[in-house]
């Protein structure tokens, strides 16, 4: 059986735990020049139907750094823009290249796609999941705290597809997330019946902090709702991070933000560009995650 990576939950919870403790090996050989090309002559072609610059790069860096080799796709200059199914596309690549990532607007596109592709598929970011930003962020993590088993994490803003990602990897990693959204900006209940025991959803972003060991937030227009920012940036104003929110949170707490931000929005500069920001550590581990991750599928 080809084993895809849709969503976090196509890794059992033993898995992610051991790709978060390859990731940090991998790291420590980056770090002191003594990298492994353990995936000699592996393709991984790279589709992006949505604008990218960590994944994009850390993906393309990744493979290289395995030995292999990294083809970069858009749908302005493949067929699949000018309307050759998904379907289609699947097929030929997986004759071609071993590993596959896409990154798109619909979720079901990325499960159609994997259902016709006999080589692994990974979710680069889709509306609904973002789930290689969670291997990064439960790295970074562990890498600075430890075990986040029992640990209280609070995610602010949008109930989007990083807080998706973070609702699967609560109830894989037995950390209590709890979420402060705008009423109609809610994560999907579907997925989060999947985590229930785990995740709580509160309207009140100062209970929502309070003695939180780590604070993530997001941007509160994701790509592809670009024409609700004005809307969006009026609802969301009560669940911004700022300093004297963050002073709710435990004395130790981190924050991380996938990137891109928009400063004085979603979080203030004075706080993610201050002393609890992880944010720089979380994107530079893209790399070693996503290496772990190829690894693994590969
Ligand atoms: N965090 C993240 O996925 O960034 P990019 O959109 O730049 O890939
Ligand atoms: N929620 C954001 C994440 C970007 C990495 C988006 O989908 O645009």
């Amino acid at each position: 059986m080809t084993r895809h990576f849709l969503t976090l939950n196509d890794l059992k919870a033993h898995e992610l735990q051991a790709l978060i403790v390859r990731a940090c090996e991998l790291k420590k050989e980056y770090q002191e020049k003594r990298m492994q090309q353990t995936r000699p002559g592996r393709v991984l072609a790279m589709i992006f139907e949505k604008s990218s610059t960590r994944t994009r790069v850390s993906f393309e860096a990744a493979i290289g750094q395995l030995g292999g080799h990294g083809i970069f796709l858009s749908p302005d200059d493949t067929q699949l823009g000018r309307g050759e199914p998904v379907e289609d596309t699947a097929r030929v690549l997986a004759k071609m290249v071993d590993c596959v990532m896409l990154r798109t607007f619909e979720h079901e596109k990325l499960e159609r796609y994997a259902a016709y592709s006999d080589i692994p598929v990974i979710n680069g970011l889709s509306d609904t999941f973002h789930p290689c930003q969670l291997l990064a962020d439960m790295q970074t993590y562990y890498e600075l705290r430890g075990a986040i088993r029992g640990r209280k994490v609070t995610w602010l803003g949008d109930g989007n597809n990083m807080c998706h990602s973070y609702i699967n990897a609560a109830s894989m990693l037995d950390f209590n997330l709890t979420v402060a959204c705008p009423q109609n900006y809610c994560p999907d209940p579907g997925i989060m019946s999947g985590a229930a025991g785990n995740v709580d959803i509160v309207s009140d972003p100062e209970r929502a902090i309070a003695d939180a060991a780590l604070v993530v937030t997001d941007v509160w227009a994701s790509m592809g709702q670009e024409q609700e920012a004005a809307e969006r940036l009026a609802v969301f104003r009560p669940f911004q991070v700022n300093a004297d929110l963050m002073k709710l949170a435990a004395d130790d707490a981190l924050f991380m933000h996938c990137l891109p931000a928009h400063r004085d929005e979603e979080v203030t500069a004075e706080v993610i560009d201050g002393a609890q920001s992880v944010v720089w550590e979380e994107a530079g581990n893209r790399l070693h995650s996503q290496k772990a991750l190829l690894e693994f599928l590969l």
